[in-house]
């Protein structure tokens, strides 16, 4: 589904080149669960932005469904996005002149009703405990409230593979395990492919294929023979 060829990532700062990604091969395949794992500053971000058509790569090549991605064609990679790809950033990335439910409605289709896509954002608010937030200022919610609504927006359009960079790392251990659960509930539901990155070591078992990134390069890929 996704497939990262030879990919590299430099950075330029005032210091010089900072070569963060360094010759990535990664294929996400339709309905695979993979974890990511590596020290902070590694390019873990910067790796799922990259599979996620956000951030051109410096050399190397993207495809998405076997075609070759142009990052130049932002029309075409806006639609991708939208329609197959569900993100769920780091910081939950709201925006912050929108209460809870007009975020989660914004990325829907227009061709759906507005009513359809309120019950829609109101049952997955639901599901993550939050549903009486839904009138509330995004700007009023705790961090960990901010991420589960953030996680509700990257589900609400079925995506094709889920992308998620730390998505628990704002959370406690309930709230932690609840959102672990829609995620994987959504993959078997949907048949989406998982991509977790995170820093944490019980998440990073339960994947299918653990990937370690460290120094640029993806040092170690162990697949676990049990699939979740
Ligand atoms: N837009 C940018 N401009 C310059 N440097 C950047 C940019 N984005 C990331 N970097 C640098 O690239 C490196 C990797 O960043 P990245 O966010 O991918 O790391 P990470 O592995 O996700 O770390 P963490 O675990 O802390 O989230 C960092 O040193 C960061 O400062
Ligand atoms: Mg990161």
């Amino acid at each position: 589904m996704i497939r990262l060829k030879d990919i590299h990532k430099t950075f330029i700062d005032g210091e010089g080149e900072n070569k963060i990604l360094q010759g990535i091969d990664l294929t996400i395949n339709g309905h695979e669960f993979i974890t990511i794992m590596g020290p902070s500053g590694c390019g873990k971000s910067t790796l799922l932005n990259i599979a996620a058509l956000l951030t051109e790569p410096t050399s190397g090549s993207v495809y998405f469904d076997d075609k070759l991605v142009n990052f130049k064609k932002e029309k075409n990679l806006e639609q991708l996005r939208r329609e197959k790809i569900g993100l769920i950033f780091q910081n939950a990335n709201l925006i912050q002149c929108l209460n809870v439910l007009d975020n989660i409605i914004l990325p829907m289709s227009s061709k759906l009703s507005y009513k359809v896509k309120k019950n829609t954002a109101l049952e997955l608010l639901d599901l993550v405990g939050i549903s009486n937030k839904s009138k509330n200022n995004v700007k009023s919610l705790s961090g960990g409230e901010a991420q589960r609504v953030a996680i509700v927006r990257a589900l609400v359009n079925n995506p094709q593979v889920l992308l998620c960079d730390e998505p628990t790392g704002a959370l406690d251990a309930d709230n932690s395990g609840m959102v672990m659960d829609l995620l994987l509930e959504t993959r078997r539901r949907t048949g989406c492919a998982l991509v977790i990155v995170t820093h944490d070591k019980e998440i990073g078992e339960m994947g299918e294929r653990k990937i370690v990134l460290n120094g640029g390069e993806i040092l170690g890929v162990e697949n676990s023979v049990q699939a979740i």
